[in-house]
């Protein structure tokens, strides 16, 4: 399948993004651990390049526009490839940098686009840049990374946390200073201050540009600057009481050691660079709340094209708040700037289990109907739900440091390819458990069923991609007298269609006054195509629709 016909966006804002982590997508060579040949080998199940579309059948394939490949640099993997040991390079864990052209290659012939993960804020300790650092206070890369020295007493600089638990500074017994890592201490951060950091980093951008990427997805770019003088954040006034003991990051208010104006100069050197290149994206990973997120868009759409909008991931699971996320972000949004939503990513809780299997249909169509550019998670469109992790298969370095419930192990289990053993990811027992219910929940299963998740989401892919209310027109929210459904207008002079998304596990009829007549052309049952009045809109439990509203 192709990209959307309206050319008159530029793809980022056309595309379907979808997160691969390529440690569990698929195993080629037989280590339980994916890698890019199975990225290679599956690429026809995201989207086969074909326009092809049985008349009222299955689409093909996922129809997926854009993939995003979390890191696969060479990394010790003490955070699993976030530590990165060699910027311009493939980790032979994933293959080397000729299957990765092979892979851009393969990608863009499909008429997809390929983002890969920028690391900019810190390296591995085994950087050969941070290997030189740490060996003398007098090297020339000393102030590549952020040294300091003791407090008087011999206690850290200052009282920053790290994001996985304990200080955030880490003794250097040899120099008898401590560096800065505000996530492991085998990630220590970059000095974005200095001058030759910055114009390393941007050869990396330039590496890969030249190589044919079509974006970075910028990994915590916030933070890459902090406060001049690394001054205490104050305490948080609103913390969890159920916070692990070691938790300190967690406890404080982060007024100091990240989101500093001056990281919005950075943004926009990366921006120029980018903009140098034809039709290039830049999207990062950015947490704040909206008055201080809204900036990573630049003050004249001179910043990031996408900062990632993860709000939807944390709200509870009603009507009423999506509503109003989505309309707090639409009057947010400045006219250069266009939405992105977020539901799963390898940091979370999978979808599924966080609202469940059925509400994560409804999910799909809220996310493949909204206006902005959608992010979707592998696995997601199977329904997938959390692994069973216990202490004895846990990997991810965040449980290990604040407990098993922090683990991020649940939701990077292998993909579910067929019901074979190992779910069909791999020949030997993989890193981490295949979900339970593989045998039912995976892609060939579902594909033979013709109401399954996988096909939902087909069919809303392929339908999205083929509307242009869908994907550039406007939003507008209804007013309904049921507080558990949210319906939204998406307006276009081809048509506009009206999306109706029950939120709760029981019907509801709606009546939308003065609403006409419309065509339902979509429910997340896939069972419903009728003529419907707007005045008496059933919405059968756990069901979304799409209504054609022009015919
Ligand atoms: C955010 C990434 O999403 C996460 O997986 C990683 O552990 C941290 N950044 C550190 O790079």
């Amino acid at each position: 399948m192709k990209l959307s016909k309206s050319a008159d966006l530029p793809w980022w804002q056309r595309a379907v993004i979808y997160q691969i982590y390529p440690r569990s997508f698929k195993d080629t060579t037989g280590n339980g651990i994916g890698d890019l040949e199975g990225i290679l080998n599956k690429l026809d199940y995201l989207n086969d390049g074909s326009s092809a579309y049985p008349n009222g059948g299955i689409p093909p394939s996922l129809g997926i526009d854009v993939i995003w490949i979390s890191p696969f640099y060479p990394s010790p993997m003490a955070d699993f490839g976030y530590d990165v040991a060699n910027y311009v390079d493939v980790d032979p864990l994933f293959g080397n940098l000729q299957t990765l052209d092979r892979l851009i290659e393969e990608i863009h012939k499909r008429g997809m686009k390929i983002i890969i993960d920028y690391v900019p804020n810190h390296t591995s300790d085994q950087h050969p840049w941070f290997i030189e650092s740490r060996s003398s206070k007098k090297n020339s890369k000393r102030d590549w990374y952020i040294w300091r020295d003791p407090k008087p007493g011999g206690s850290p600089p200052n009282n920053w946390g790290s994001v996985f638990g304990g200080p955030a500074w880490t003794l250097d017994k040899n120099t008898g200073q401590y560096y800065l890592h505000q996530f492991l201490r085998e990630q220590p951060e970059l000095n974005w201050r200095e001058r030759e950091v910055k114009e390393a980093m941007l050869d990396v951008l330039r590496f890969w540009l030249e190589r044919g990427v079509d974006g970075f997805r910028m990994d915590v770019v916030g933070m890459i600057l902090k406060d001049v003088e690394l001054k205490d954040n104050p305490p948080s006034s609103r913390t969890d009481p159920n916070l692990p003991s070691n938790d300190i990051f967690g406890r404080q208010m982060h007024l100091y050691n990240e989101d500093q104006d001056e990281v919005h100069q950075v943004i926009r050197e990366f921006r120029k660079l980018l903009d140098q290149y034809d039709d290039r994206c830049a999207i990062g990973e950015v947490w704040y709340e909206m008055p201080r997120w809204i900036k990573y868009y630049g003050e004249s759409g001179d910043g990031l094209h996408l900062p990632f909008n993860f709000r939807l991931m944390h709200l509870p699971w009603e009507a009423e708040a999506f509503r109003h996320s989505v309309d707090g972000l639409e009057g947010a949004i400045p006219s250069f700037g266009w939405p992105n939503y977020v539901l799963g990513n390898h940091d979370g809780t999978r979808l599924a289990s966080r609202i469940g299997t059925a509400q994560a249909r409804v999910a799909a169509m809220l996310l493949l109907t909204l206006r902005g550019t959608p992010t979707l998670y592998y696995g997601d469109e199977l329904g997938i739900e959390n692994g069973v992790i216990t202490q004895d298969l846990m990997q991810d370095p965040q449980g290990f440091r604040l407990g098993l419930h922090k683990t991020r192990d649940f939701c990077r289990t292998p993909m579910q390819w067929n019901s074979e053993p190992y779910a069909g990811f791999s020949k030997v027992e993989p890193w981490l458990p295949v979900e339970a219910n593989y045998q039912e929940r995976n892609i060939e299963v579902q594909s033979d069923d013709p109401s399954s998740m996988l096909n939902l989401y087909r069919q809303l892919l392929w339908y999205r991609c083929n509307t242009p209310a869908l994907v550039h027109g406007t939003y507008r929210p209804l007013n309904v007298d049921h507080d558990c459904c949210y319906l939204y207008l998406r307006e276009h002079s081809e048509g506009s269609r009206l999306v109706a998304l029950n939120f709760v596990d029981q019907s509801h009829t709606i009546s939308i006054p003065d609403g006409g007549r419309g065509e339902v052309v979509m429910s997340t049952y896939l069972d419903r195509a009728e003529r419907v009045s707007l005045s008496n809109l059933l919405l059968r439990s756990n069901e979304g629709i799409i209504i054609e509203v022009n015919s």
